[in-house]
C-alpha cells in the first residue's frame, strides 16, 4: 500500500498511547478514528490531544504548531464506540492493554470487519506478533505488523517497525513510511517469538535488571545509579525514581 493510499486512519484504544499515536497522526494531516469502550473515554481523549500535558495546545503555545495546523489537525480526529465503524480503515493501529488474550481477540474481531486490504499494527509493548496474529486469517497476517511507539508518543521520536516472516515487505515498508511521514525515526526489528519486549524495551529491561542486581550486591544505592547514569550517560531521568523514574514496569 502506497502512503498516498492511506485515507484513513483507525486507532484500537485512545489511551496514553493511542491518544498520542493518533495527536503524531492528525498533524501530519491523516484523518484518525479512535475506536475506545465509551464516551466519557473518547471525550477524556479528545481533552487531552487538544489540552494535555504534550496536547496540541501546548505545542501552539510553544511555537512548535502553526494555529491554522492546529485546527485542521483537531478537524481530523473522530471518535467510535463501535469497532464495526473501523471498517473503511486503511491502517489499524492496536492500542488496547497489554494483554494477550485481549488483544488476540480484539484482532480477530476485527479481522472480520476491516477490509481486506486493510493493515493491522499493533503498539504492543513486547509480545511477539506471531502471537497477536495468531487468530487472523493467513490473508491479514501478510498484512500484520508491529508498530512499537514510545511514551510521550508527541515527543518521543522513536518507533519500532516489527515483521514476521508472514508480514509482506509492502506491509512493513508502508508501516515504516508512515512512521516517517509523521516524524518518527524508525528503527526496523525481525519478529522473535519466545522472546519480550523486541529491540528497545530487552535491552532497557537488561540494564534495568542489571541496576537492580548491583543494588542488591550491596554496590551501589538507586541514588547513587541513578546520578551515575544521568550524568554520565545523560539520560533524562533515573531508573529508580529520580526525576521521576523510568521503567518503573521493569
Ligand atoms: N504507556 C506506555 O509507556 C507504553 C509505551 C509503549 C507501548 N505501550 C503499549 O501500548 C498499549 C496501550 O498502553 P496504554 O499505556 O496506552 O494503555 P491505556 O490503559 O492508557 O489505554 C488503553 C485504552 O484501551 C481501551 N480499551 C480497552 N479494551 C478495548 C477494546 N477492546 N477496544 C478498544 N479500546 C479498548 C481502554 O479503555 C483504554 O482507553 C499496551 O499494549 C502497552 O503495553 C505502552
Amino acid at each position: 500500500m502506497a502512503l498516498e493510499d492511506i485515507k484513513k486512519i483507525g486507532l484500537l484504544g485512545g489511551g496514553v498511547m493511542g491518544g498520542g499515536i493518533a495527536q503524531t497522526l492528525i498533524l501530519a494531516g491523516y484523518p484518525v478514528l479512535i475506536r475506545d469502550l465509551n464516551d466519557e473515554i473518547n471525550d477524556a481523549t479528545r481533552d487531552t490531544i487538544y489540552d494535555g500535558k504534550w496536547g496540541i495546545k501546548r505545542a501552539v503555545e510553544r511555537g512548535k504548531v502553526g494555529f491554522d495546523d492546529a485546527t485542521r489537525a483537531m478537524a481530523l480526529v473522530s471518535f467510535t464506540t463501535k469497532a464495526e465503524d473501523l471498517a473503511d480503515c486503511d491502517i489499524i493501529i492496536e492500542a488496547i492493554p497489554e494483554k494477550l488474550e485481549l488483544k488476540q481477540q480484539a484482532f480477530k474481531d476485527l479481522d472480520a470487519v476491516a477490509k481486506p486490504s486493510a493493515i493491522f499494527a499493533s503498539n504492543t509493548s513486547g509480545f511477539a506478533i506471531a502471537d497477536l496474529a495468531r487468530d487472523v486469517s493467513d490473508a491479514r497476517k501478510a498484512k500484520f505488523v508491529g508498530m512499537h511507539y514510545s511514551n510521550p508518543v508527541p515527543t518521543m521520536k522513536m518507533l519500532e517497525v516489527i515483521s514476521m516472516p508472514e508480514t509482506s515487505e509492502d506491509t512493513t515498508e508502508t508501516a515504516k513510511a508512515l512512521g516517517e511521514a509523521s516524524g518518527k525515526v524508525v528503527s526496523m526489528v525481525k519478529d522473535a517469538p519466545g522472546t519480550y519486549g523486541f529491540l528497545l524495551n530487552r535491552i532497557f529491561g537488561a540494564a534495568r535488571r542489571e541496576a537492580q542486581a548491583i543494588v542488591d550486591a550491596g554496590i551501589a544505592t538507586p541514588e547513587d545509579i541513578d546520578k551515575a547514569m544521568m550524568t554520565g550517560r545523560n539520560w533524562p531521568s533515573g531508573f529508580f525514581g529520580a526525576r521521576g523514574g523510568i521503567g518503573k514496569q521493569w
